[in-house]
């Protein structure tokens, strides 16, 4: 293999065979800083550990984890006295990116031998990340609703959950644009079924959630649950749309609905025809939708789930001493996500037959490009809400993800905060993570502090898991709190919906890490707890139980804004440097730039959600000398026809 020509150039990376394929190696200077990699474990600065992209499906986020869901194979070495690079690692199977683990100060990355390896020099990091977005593509833009706050939970069952969700948060005057479907609408956890008793009427029941502002998102798994009659299954089986084991035979997973085929994505016939299930859906006045355990997570295979209860019942019967109690254990557990059945079904790519394992992280992408590909169909002019759980760099085209099953930990509210810059970075812009946590039992004070970072991601949606406490806003003590957390939201909505657009037509950034706007000052690359929001916020969100403030670095001059509701609002300018702020548990607080500003809906008491909003005046909030000039984009929210860059409104703020 010849060292890329590009590589060459840049003296960058050394370039060596080893028995896993190939190997990147290079140096890093003490204050060099390492980003990227999207949706991963720790910090900003990704030095330290070693990340392998090997799509993951494991709900226990601890820092020692090396893989998560999705495979984000581009990181940017930023350093000091030599040039800055990105490098993008193109292989679909397992690489590894040892960032100083080994070696504090080496980067060592393992790939396949038919990786291809990108090379991206540029004269700034953010320069360096619009490079490689134009080298990838235009990010998936979602439609505006879906820029709305969201509640979702495993565990609402039928039609009468659902309207009473709508129902408190109607009450409450808390503003909703979308209710979650999780896997109890199917029948039997069928793919592209709804469950008759749960939902008698269901496009009734859609557009009578419709009418009241509120999208249904239902979730849409990867298994093809087995079972004879079930025409998805029956079809997949007769048209050969199935992944296939060693003897050419369906494989056989199981996950939700026990045995499943699952679907052969990388197929371009199996992939047009499991997209084009989401036509019945759709047809129903379904307009969003949640793909899931497409890592694909397998709970356990046939043939693995025979070995091991052959084991098992050998077992049966004798005096089972320590290192037997122990292998069982370990046998049982090892039955989920098992590396062997990754080794043991195929695709056929449009002829090429493939085993799985060496394409397992473009498995959820592919799904996602199903159904994304459909919906070109079905809706051609319309957007299509579609985010997944798995994802690779490349789906971001497609749809947005959300960072899979986190828990209620204020850890993860902060890796939340870092991971949101190292996924624009990727490409995914479309994005959030379960605010509240998924996991555990979440607390009043973490929901508030989340709903203050979540204020500002694109996908703002409150998930958890079945058990845990119940985490609607409403649920809590001081159910005005929330409201107004909420209600800010959308008083944002108008600058979040611009900067997101503007980034995704202009392959731009909207979150990202201090150091790539104040590239010389030396601290904020140090700066790993706030991040940059669009071209005029701060965020510096608190995410400590019992903080009732918080250390922040401001690389300039900003000024402080401090929001308990739409209508109670101070702005105090402050000067660049070390500052504590307090911050009360009922507030928002972020920062704008100078010279800049943003603009702010006003919202009055009819606004139930995004669907009222098309005439909303806007009040500004502008830290400047003198007027400030604002780029503000808007367009319907709907249709696929985007403002051309050319004729973006400038709007010149004069406080
Ligand atoms: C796993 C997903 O990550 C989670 O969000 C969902 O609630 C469960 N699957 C059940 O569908």
């Amino acid at each position: 293999m010849e060292i890329p020509e590009s590589a060459q150039k840049l003296e960058v990376m050394h370039l060596t065979k080893v028995d896993a394929g190939v190997q990147l190696s290079c140096q890093m200077d003490d204050e060099d800083v390492v980003y990227g990699l999207g949706e991963q474990m720790r910090g900003m600065n990704k030095r330290g550990f070693t990340y392998v992209s090997d799509a993951l499906d494991d709900a226990v986020h601890t820092e020692d984890r090396h893989s998560l869901y999705g495979s984000h194979n581009f990181l940017i070495l930023s350093r000091k006295t030599q040039p800055s690079f990105g490098v993008f690692v193109d292989d679909p199977g397992r690489v590894a990116f040892d960032v100083g683990e080994t070696k504090l100060n080496q980067m060592v990355i393992t790939a396949g031998p038919d990786c291809t390896v990108y090379f991206i020099e540029g004269e700034s990091l953010k320069d360096i990340a619009k490079q490689f977005r134009r080298l990838i593509g235009r990010s998936y833009i979602a439609p505006k609703w879906a820029f709305g706050y969201q509640q979702s939970r495993w565990g609402y069952v039928n039609e009468s959950d659902v309207r009473e969700v709508v129902r408190r948060h109607q009450e409450q005057g808390i503003l909703l644009d979308a209710v979650y479907l999780d896997i109890d609408y199917m029948d039997n956890y069928k793919d592209f079924t709804v469950d008759a008793d749960k939902f008698p009427d269901f496009p009734g029941f859609v557009n009578e959630m419709k009418d009241q502002g509120v999208h249904l998102v239902p979730i849409i798994d990867a298994g093809v649950k087995i079972e004879e009659g079930y025409p998805i299954y029956e079809e997949g089986v007769a048209g050969g749309y199935f992944c296939k084991d060693e003897d050419g035979e369906d494989f056989v997973g199981a996950v939700w609905p026990g045995k499943v085929h699952f679907p052969d994505v990388l197929n371009s016939k199996a992939r047009q025809w499991f997209g084009g299930k989401y036509r019945w859906l759709m047809e129903q006045g379904i307009d969003g939708f949640w793909n899931d355990m497409n890592e694909p997570a397998i709970f356990y295979s046939e043939k693995n789930m025979q070995k091991v209860m052959d084991e098992l019942l050998a077992l049966k019967g004798k005096n089972i001493d320590l290192h037997g109690f122990f292998h069982m254990r370990d046998i049982l557990l090892g039955l989920s996500n098992n590396p062997e059945d990754y080794k043991s079904f195929y695709h056929d790519m449009d002829g090429v037959k493939i085993r799985h394992d060496k394409v397992h992280n473009i498995y959820g992408y592919n799904m996602t490009k199903a159904a994304a590909e459909a919906f070109d169909e079905i809706a051609p002019d319309k957007r299509t809400l579609l985010f997944s759980r798995s994802s690779y760099i490349g789906m971001h085209r497609y749809g947005g993800i959300w960072t899979g099953d986190n828990s209620s930990w204020w850890s993860h509210l902060l890796l939340s905060v870092q991971q949101m810059p190292a996924l624009n970075m990727c490409g995914i812009l479309y994005v959030g993570s379960d605010i509240g946590g998924f996991g555990s039992d979440t607390t009043e004070d973490l929901l508030l502090r989340w709903l203050q970072f979540g204020v500002f991601t694109p996908l703002m949606r409150n998930h958890a898991t079945l058990g845990t406490r119940q985490q609607e806003v409403y649920q809590f003590e001081n159910v005005e709190d929330f409201r107004n957390m909420i209600r800010i939201r959308y008083g944002l909505l108008p600058y979040i919906y611009s900067e997101y657009m503007k980034a995704a037509l202009d392959d731009e950034l909207y979150f990202r890490p201090l150091s790539f706007d104040y590239p010389e000052d030396d601290h904020a690359a140090k700066v790993e707890d706030q991040v940059m929001v669009g071209e005029s916020i701060m965020a510096a969100p608190v995410y400590t139980q019992n903080a009732t403030g918080r250390y922040v670095y401001l690389p300039e001059d900003m000024l402080l804004v401090r929001m308990k509701s739409m209508e109670n609002k101070t702005c105090e300018p402050m000067e660049k440097g070390h500052h504590y702020v307090d911050v009360a548990l009922n507030e928002l607080v972020f920062f704008v730039k100078k010279d800049h500003a943003l603009p702010l809906a006003v919202l009055d008491e009819k606004i139930k959600s995004t669907a009222n909003m098309e005439d909303v005046s806007y009040e500004w909030i502008c830290h400047g000398d003198g007027p400030v000039e604002y780029v503000l984009y808007d367009d319907d929210g709907i249709s696929k026809k985007y403002v051309p860059q050319k004729d973006w409104k400038k709007v010149i703020v004069d406080k």
